[in-house]
């Protein structure tokens, strides 16, 4: 029996890849066949969900493209510093022909039992191109945002309005137009790729260029919940005058239903750099919500005097923690005997989500990337925010102002923060008593409630799947 083809496209960096795979497991296991597209760098990430797949009887099938040169490919796309982030973006572009000649090859493929034409794509919010492929073969195209509903919101003001073009100084404000309330930023605070943007320069006309194609889309899939960011889903949908299907936290089952430790961590991402067991050891030792959880997400790679000064506060804090460096030789050797007393280091990839899961857990420092967020979040767990680039800065905003769920620590990406700021901080919210930890609390049953049967984001990802099959010429 051919099921309904999708072709799922993410944007080759972990913190893009980890949340549609994961919406990729949820449509495959009601009933879509799905095609995952990548390039060769990543394949090694998508093992684990084939895997999965093959296990539970799902249709899920990857098509590796190489990326064609020029300009030269990163050998491993996921390990790209952000200022590459432009010409990555660019060069995903060269993509469109060989996956024009493959859609095109599908729709007169008869041989697979499952697997017909496809009739939809969901692709990234940076492979906006994508749209003009499927306008070209009439195919729908779904856009996904793995950024929140604030920050989705910010970011298509900004490209649309392009509001911060004359604002010569960093500090400079920029209000951003049509939100669904007046919200001043700060030039830093937006987006890199729209602050460095020059009319003149093709790689910046071109990302303006599928940044707006998102608007054209059929759809829209958001990695939130709709009591979350209930103001900026609506003002989406207003935007695009086409459906916004809200469906996070896009995060395993096993998560909501407190399963057993071993299953919340299907391997997310790169391969862990620590033993599961020997960290699960060490939290299983410590107090419950005693513990700081320090974490800059999948791309930031902090310096040797932000990372002192990190060290020196979390000593004077006397809280114990556990500090992920993504490292290149920034971080002092010897840190790890220094802080062995209160402290676990875990120097490259951790198992994120089993820690934030252990009761032990209690403040996440964070540099506010949305897959942290809503990890944070859905497990009750009050942050630190230290925003360095991209939409953290909006994420932030809407953690310590909107939602009351963290205190802010320093932001931007050059930024030091003050070690007694961060001891008085972490000494704040560790625990969860504070405000912080009440408010968390709260939208961490919400979120619970989202997902469940008959939650908004489990009936939005009814309604998306309901949606794609009617798009099937004999519905499938
Ligand atoms: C970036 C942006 O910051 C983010 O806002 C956007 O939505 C996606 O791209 P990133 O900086 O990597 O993402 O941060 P984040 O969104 O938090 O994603 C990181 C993911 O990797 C999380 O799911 C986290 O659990 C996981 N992770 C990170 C690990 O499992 N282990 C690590 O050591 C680091």
């Amino acid at each position: 029996m051919k099921r309904p083809h999708v072709l799922i496209f993410p944007f080759p960096t972990q913190g893009h890849i980890i949340p549609l795979l994961e919406l990729s497991l949820s449509l495959a296991s009601r009933g879509l066949a799905l095609t995952l597209l990548t390039t060769p760098g990543n394949e090694p990430l998508l093992r684990p969900l084939l895997s999965t797949a093959s296990s539970e009887n799902l249709f899920i099938q990857s098509l590796i493209l190489p990326l064609p040169p020029p300009p030269p490919p990163p050998h491993n796309e996921t390990q790209l510093p952000i200022h590459s982030l432009p010409h990555l973006i660019y060069s995903l572009k060269g993509l469109a022909d060989p996956l024009e000649q493959w859609l095109l090859q599908q729709k007169l493929d008869e041989s697979s039992d499952e697997f017909g034409p496809v009739i939809c794509i969901i692709s990234d919010f940076f492979l906006g191109w994508t749209q003009d492929t499927a306008t070209k073969l009439g195919i729908p195209r779904i856009v996904f945002s793995p950024s929140g509903a604030f920050a989705f919101s910010v970011i298509s003001s900004v490209w649309k309005y392009m509001p911060h073009l004359g604002v010569e100084s960093d500090e400079g404000e920029v209000s951003i137009p049509g939100f669904p309330h007046p919200l001043t930023l700060r030039k830093f605070q937006l987006s890199p790729l729209a602050q460095v943007y020059k009319s003149s320069d093709p790689v910046h006309e071109f990302i303006k260029y599928i940044m707006n194609l998102n608007l054209q889309s059929w759809g829209t899939l958001i990695n939130t919940f709709y009591s979350l960011e209930t103001p900026y889903v609506d003002h989406l949908r207003t935007v695009s005058g086409r459906p916004v299907w809200s469906v996070g936290p896009l995060l395993p089952p096993a998560v909501f239903h407190h399963k057993q430790k071993q299953e919340m961590n299907h391997q997310r991402g790169n391969p862990n750099s620590i033993n599961e067991a020997l960290c699960l050891q060490w939290l299983d030792g410590r107090k419950g919500r005693s513990v700081v959880y320090v974490c800059f997400g999948s791309m930031a790679i902090l310096s040797e005097k932000q990372n002192e000064e990190i060290a020196a506060g979390l000593e004077a804090s006397e809280v114990s923690f556990i500090w992920v460096i993504r490292d290149n030789g920034n971080a002092k050797v010897g840190l790890e005997e220094r802080v062995k007393k209160k402290g676990l280091v875990i120097r490259g990839w951790a198992p994120q989500l089993l820690i934030l899961s252990h009761p032990s857990v209690g403040c996440f420092v964070t540099h506010c990337g949305w897959n942290s967020t809503l990890e944070s979040i859905s497990l009750g767990i009050p942050m630190i925010a230290w925003p360095l680039t991209a939409d953290q800065h909006s994420d932030a905003l809407l953690l310590v102002e909107y939602l009351r769920v963290a205190v802010r620590l320093c932001e931007g990406p050059n930024a030091v923060p003050n070690r007694d700021m961060l001891a008085s901080a972490v000494k704040r919210v560790v625990g969860g008593e504070g405000e912080e930890g009440l408010r968390v609390q709260e939208l961490s049953r919400a979120a619970r409630e989202a997902v469940k049967q008959g939650g908004s984001s489990s009936s939005n990802l009814e309604d998306t799947v309901a949606c794609i099959r009617n798009l099937a010429p004999d519905k499938l």
